[in-house]
Order: C-alpha cells, then structure tokens, then sequence
C-alpha cells in the first residue's frame, strides 16, 4: 500500500504541484519569482558554496533530463567500459562538488546572524529536500555501482509508465532502499518547487548570455552632478 502512495498517487500529486502552483504564483506574485539573492548580505562565503553547488547540481539536473529522455544513447555509449567508467566517475565527481557546495551554502547561514534571520522555514525545507536528494544519490553512486547501465531496464520504463498514467510500481518497489528513496526525494523536490526558492531555476536570465551589451549614456557631467 505505502508503494502504491509513494511510487503511484505521489509522482502525479508533485507534478500537479510543479505545474498548477508554478503557474498560479507567476500571474498571482510574478516579483517574488526569484532566487531571492543573499549576496548584499554575505559575499565571501556565498561564492565558496553557490559555485560548486551550482555547478555540480546544474550537470546532474541535465545529465539525468538527457538520461531519460536519450536510454538508448547512454546504452551505446555505455558499450565501452572505460566510457562507461567515465560517465560514472564525472557524475560521482559532480555529486561530490554538489555535496560539499551545499553544505557551505548551510553552514553560511547558520554562521552568520543577518541570513539566519532571513532564513525562512520554506529555505529549510529546500535544504533538508536537496540534502536527501543528493545524499541519496551519493548512497546509489557508492553501493548500486554502474547506475548508468541498469537505470535503463528500471527506473526508465517506470517513470515511461506514469507518463501513460499506468504506473509500474513493481519496478521501482523491488529496487534497493538506496534507489526508493533516492526517487521519493526527486518527487519531493518537484513537490516543493512552486512554493520555495527554486522556481528561479525556470525563470534563469539566460537571455542575458546573447543580448546586446547595455549602454549608459551619461547627459550630464558626472564630476558636477550629485547623481539626485
Ligand atoms: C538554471 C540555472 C540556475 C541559475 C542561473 C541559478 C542562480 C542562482 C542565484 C543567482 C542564486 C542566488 C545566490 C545569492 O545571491 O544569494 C541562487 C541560489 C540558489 N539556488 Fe540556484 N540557480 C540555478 C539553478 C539551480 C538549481 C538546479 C538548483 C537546485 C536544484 C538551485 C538551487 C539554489 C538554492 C538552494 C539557492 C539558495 C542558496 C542560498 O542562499 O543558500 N539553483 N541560484
């Protein structure tokens, strides 16, 4: 019964949430669509745990999207063992980078006394999920080795399941406690998504990467000016 809740109702009620809230927040409250930015706070710390974290979740989000959406190509890719050693060891590397970011992201907060005041339950919340997240996923990469090749004749076929609203729990519910509760911590996280700060990983200002430089025309003498 607990599978069919957590690997059959649970997986549709995070994407309800991801999809229904996320939607309703930007028309309702679109200027609090932000990562809502703690740098003005604390700067030295900041870079130290948002890089690495930043870096490694960023290629592990994506590695995981292409993942699944691409079995066949990893399978191939998969073909050689020293490619599929590679891919292990640059998504366990990218694992770690991610662990240690985080925890200097948690421990920034805790240390300084102006971002603990500004630290809202919901800020707590998204740790807590994020640490289970790739806690687990550590757990999964260290004890259930070569994810990448048996990922592909089970979680895959799983979450091709819901996609066609006929869940094959017993897929999942057979896999090692690592794995379960490695995907419970995923639909956690969607669950979470719309009410939190994580909703500025969709609104990402990457036009900014090719939009024309901006320029400052100055219409007065700055030196004479006070700049009211
Ligand atoms: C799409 C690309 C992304 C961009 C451009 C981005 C950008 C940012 C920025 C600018 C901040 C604020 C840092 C500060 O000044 O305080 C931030 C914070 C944060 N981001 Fe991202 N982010 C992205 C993706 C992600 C992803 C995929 C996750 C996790 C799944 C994530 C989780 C977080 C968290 C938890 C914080 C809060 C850090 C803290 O204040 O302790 N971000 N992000």
């Amino acid at each position: 019964m607990l599978d069919v809740i957590l690997f059959g109702a649970f997986p549709y009620v995070a994407v309800v949430l991801f999809v229904g809230v996320s939607i309703q927040r930007y028309r309702r409250e679109p200027f609090t669509y932000s990562s809502l930015s703690t740098q003005f706070l604390e700067s030295r710390n900041l870079f130290w745990g948002s890089v690495p974290f930043h870096v490694g979740v960023l290629v592990l989000f994506f590695g995981h999207l292409l993942g699944f959406m691409f079995p066949r190509q990893v399978m191939l890719w998969n073909a050689m063992p020293a490619r599929l050693f590679i891919l292990e060891v640059s998504a366990l590397i990218c694992g770690i980078l991610t662990i240690v970011g985080l925890v200097g992201l948690i421990l920034r907060r805790a240390r300084s006394a102006r971002l603990r005041v500004n630290t809202s339950v919901n800020d707590i919340l998204v740790y807590i999920a994020l640490l289970c997240s790739i806690i687990t996923g550590l757990w999964v990469a260290l004890s259930l080795r070569w994810g990448s090749a048996w990922y592909t004749h089970t979680i895959v076929p799983y979450l091709q399941s819901l996609i066609v609203m006929q869940p094959d729990i017993q897929r999942v519910a057979e896999l090692p406690l690592a794995a379960r509760l490695h995907i419970i911590s995923a639909f956690a996280l969607f669950s979470l998504f719309s009410f939190t700060r994580l909703v500025h990983i969709i609104v990402a200002p990457v036009p900014y990467l090719w939009r024309p430089t901006q320029l400052v025309i100055w219409n007065r003498d700055r030196k004479t000016t006070s700049g009211a």
